[in-house]
């Protein structure tokens, strides 16, 4: 039997984390021993526990302490962290630590150092200046990377922890009977208190935006200067032109809701209007495309990315069918965000998830519960989850802010 000894301190009764610690040791199929636990008296007070993490082998052991830290456990006293240097670009020790989305610290020359550019599924490399979250496709031959896990203290946010946050106000609790309007006025709030501390909100957003009658209300966002990035596909573009140019979107006219006729062919006429222009600029600099959301993204200059997938007609020129350089893209936009509103696109949604800190408040917005609950499952209770028809919930955020 080999042991590790392991302390965790924080808010683990409340919040359900003991139970699933202890839980996890034996679904592992490891043991413990509890050999010290000081209860917190008031729910303010911090708990403390120190167990004797037990496993039959090495590689067991690792592997369930691996998993523990990653639930804010670490290693008893402080080791410092091994490196290894690799011999291939993008190929890491099989025993190299792959980070959460939380705030990691590494114990590195005697001293705790957090970890920059935090993001899940990345290794760690050590830098001049400290270590680095870097995807594994990014590491170079040379690169020290990080091996092990205990010499890693992982940071969870503070409401998943057990302790208070403002912005968990629903709890985590997705509900389709929740009030959509209810819903937008809270996170009109908290759009308003990022902004007033000069901070930013990145929107990633689907096409049904367009089909459900919300490209006016996200147009509207965007021009009061409440969004800071914009992230989407090729068709929240397309539709979005389809509707300026035909007032259909997908060939539904959005003011009556019929079809029209040979209205599915308005996208690509849509498409080969831009084709003919050389881009969507180009178009608005003719003075083809007056309003709408694509023109408020360009014309307001905020930072947007149009990632392209295999389901994508034309594509427009601006959208980025390199999916590395879109990756690469969208983890720029979203770099030091503050929010997050992912509204009805589970592929962009679940991309951007996967490259975004566990501290970034997070709100994602679809009709299906079991998309809202797949994303906030993701190892974050700062996201909040609503579900409804993006449309109605659009024009119920647009219209908390129309009297500023
Ligand atoms: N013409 C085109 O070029 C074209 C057309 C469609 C999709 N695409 C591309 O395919 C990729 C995936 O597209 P996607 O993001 O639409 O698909 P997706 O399946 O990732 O997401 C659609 C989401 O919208 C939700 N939804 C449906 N109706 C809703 C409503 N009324 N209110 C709120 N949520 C609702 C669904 O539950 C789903 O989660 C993107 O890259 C997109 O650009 C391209």
């Amino acid at each position: 039997m080999v042991t590790k000894s392991l302390t965790h301190v924080g808010h683990m009764i409340d919040s359900g984390l003991l139970s699933t610690i202890l839980n996890l040791i034996i679904e592992e199929g490891a043991d413990y021993e509890i050999i010290g636990f000081n209860v917190g008296k008031v729910p303010a007070d911090e708990s403390s526990i120190r167990i004797l993490l037990k496993a039959e082998n090495e590689v067991l052991l690792e592997a369930t302490a691996a998993k523990l830290i990653a639930l804010g456990v670490r290693a008893v006293g402080e080791t410092e962290a091994e490196w290894v240097e690799i011999s291939r670009d993008k190929a890491a020790p099989a025993d190299f630590y792959s980070t959460t989305n939380h705030s990691t610290d590494v114990f590195l020359e005697g001293k705790w150092q957090t970890a920059v550019n935090q993001r899940m599924d990345a290794a760690i490399v050590r830098r001049d200046d400290g270590p680095e979250c870097v995807k594994l496709r990014d590491i170079r031959r040379g690169d020290k990377v990080l091996v092990g896990s205990s010499s890693v203290r992982v940071c969870l946010p503070e409401s998943e922890s057990g302790g208070g946050d403002s912005f968990a106000f629903m709890n985590n609790d997705v509900s389709s009977e929740r009030n959509a309007t209810q819903s937008a006025e809270k996170i009109a709030a908290q759009i308003r208190d990022v902004k007033e501390k000069s901070g930013k909100v990145v929107v990633v957003a689907g096409p049904v935006v367009i089909h459900t009658g919300g490209a006016d209300a996200l147009a509207a966002l965007v021009r009061g200067g409440w969004i800071g990035g914009f992230l989407g596909g090729n068709a929240i573009a397309v539709h979005d032109l389809e509707y300026r140019l035909f007032g259909t979107s997908l060939g539904v006219d959005l003011a009556t809701g019929r079809p029209t006729h040979e209205g599915h062919k308005n996208h690509m006429m849509a498409i080969n209007t831009v084709f003919n222009h050389g881009s969507i600029k180009a178009m608005m600099e003719a003075g083809e495309l007056k309003e709408g959301l694509m023109f408020e993204v360009i014309r307001t200059g905020i930072p947007y990315c149009l990632a392209g997938s295999i389901r994508d007609d034309g594509p427009l020129p601006e959208t980025e069918m390199d999916m590395i350089k879109a990756q690469q893209a969208y983890a720029d936009i979203i770099a030091g965000t503050d929010m997050i509103l992912m509204l009805s696109t589970m592929l962009h949604s679940i991309g951007t998830g996967n490259m975004t800190p566990s501290w970034v408040k997070t709100v994602c917005v679809d009709i299906n519960p079991a998309v809202v609950t797949k994303l906030s499952d993701r190892g974050s209770a700062q996201t909040v989850g609503v579900v409804s028809d993006v449309g109605l919930f659009l024009r119920a955020l647009a219209g908390e802010f129309e009297t500023d």
